[in-house]
């Protein structure tokens, strides 16, 4: 009988790998549930599960369980006095996940909660009934607030004082943020250096939020223009040509306009991701929902975040160099931020 005989291998590896992706599962409802609720914009004093049950108006037990686990997850720590635990925000979470914190990442993270939706419809999407497909002029405009976000907390300072070493931006008047989004760069390349003129290329419908912006942070000295890099003129005579993650920065063509744009002796500084191979599972997971959804007006490539025409990281590097340019650098992003994506580089490149 079938029964009374195990079959020939263990379902242990199975089954734990179910238990640990399902945890994970039920790790991010709990932060979307936390963030809905505006928990942590409660814990940043010492409050007992009771004083946040009644203050939220959620069950008691489950509260007491959620407050546990995020101090597992090292969100919260707590002390007991008397038989009562009291829990308070860890400072990661003050900076990170409070609504009034300037740094944030409450829209990223909503964007996280939206991409499992579409992994919930994976079959509908392998059936190509339901690819999302935008253009790119609704795109884009959506997609700049979430890296607004993201690179405030993090990236942007470390690349703004690493650029800011050059002598060449310090002797810059003008500069262009090509592909800016929402300017962020060009906001702080003018802070930094008051004598700079920075102007943002996006598509029109992106330079109205790129406007936002520069209002919001009473910007001076960040101008914008309107076009598309692949048929429009992008200015002449700059110093300094900034490019981060847009899809024009591996591209041949792209190059070459940036290159007859600059000043003799101008720098291009180019942060994309080169991805050389693809490696495991992460990798996967990122070109699958890379591949989920179209964009009209984007020549997407098979793997995430490269476009059809593009260079890899050395062929890019030799035609630079084959269009006059000197390579000054290029600097791994995980090495400058501590941690992230290992095929993220930034190119500094000098005509
Ligand atoms: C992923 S966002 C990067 C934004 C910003 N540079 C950053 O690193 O956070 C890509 C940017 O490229 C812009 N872009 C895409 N295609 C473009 C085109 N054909 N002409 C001009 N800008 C374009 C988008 O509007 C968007 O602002």
């Amino acid at each position: 009988m079938f029964f009374l005989r195990s079959p020939e291998e263990s379902p242990e590896k199975l089954l734990n790998f179910i238990d640990e992706s399902y945890s994970k599962v039920r790790i991010l409802c709990l932060l979307k549930t936390a963030v809905h609720l505006d928990l942590f914009d409660f814990l940043e004093n010492f409050k007992s599960a009771q004083e946040l049950s009644s203050r939220l108006e959620i069950d008691l037990t489950l509260t007491e369980y959620l407050l546990k686990v995020f101090r597992e997850l090292d969100l919260l720590e707590d002390k007991i006095e008397g038989n009562t635990n009291y829990y308070k925000n860890k400072e990661v979470t003050n900076i990170y996940l409070k609504k009034n914190s300037e740094y944030n990442i409450i829209n990223s993270l909503q964007y996280y909660f939206d991409d499992v939706k579409s992994w919930e419809n994976l079959e509908s999407i392998l059936k190509n009934q339901q690819g999302f497909h935008s253009d790119i002029h609704t795109f884009f405009p959506e997609v700049i607030n979430r890296m607004a976000d993201e690179c405030k907390c993090w990236e942007l300072p470390k690349i703004l004082n690493e650029i800011s070493k050059y002598k060449e931006f310090k002797n810059a008047r003008k500069l262009l943020d090509l592909a800016g989004g929402h300017g962020l760069y060009a906001i702080g390349f003018s802070m930094l250096n008051q004598d700079i003129k920075s102007y943002v290329f996006d598509l029109i419908p992106v330079i109205k939020q790129t406007d936002k912006f520069i209002k919001k942070y009473k910007a001076k000295n960040v101008f914008t223009i309107a076009g598309d890099f692949y048929n429009d003129d992008i200015g002449m005579d700059y110093d300094v040509i900034f490019a981060s993650y847009n899809p024009g920065g591996k591209n041949p063509q792209i190059a070459k306009k940036v290159y007859a744009a600059l000043r003799k002796g101008g720098l291009f500084v180019d942060k994309q991701f080169f991805l050389k191979k693809e490696n495991g599972l992460d990798d996967y997971l990122n070109n699958m929902e890379w591949n989920f959804s179209k964009t009209k007006g984007l020549k997407k490539g098979m793997v995430r975040f490269t476009f059809k025409g593009d260079l890899d990281l050395d062929s890019y590097l030799k035609y630079l160099k084959e269009l006059g340019f000197e390579i000054l650098d290029t600097v791994s992003i995980q090495q400058l931020l501590g941690f992230g994506c290992p095929s993220a580089k930034m190119i500094i490149a000098k005509k």
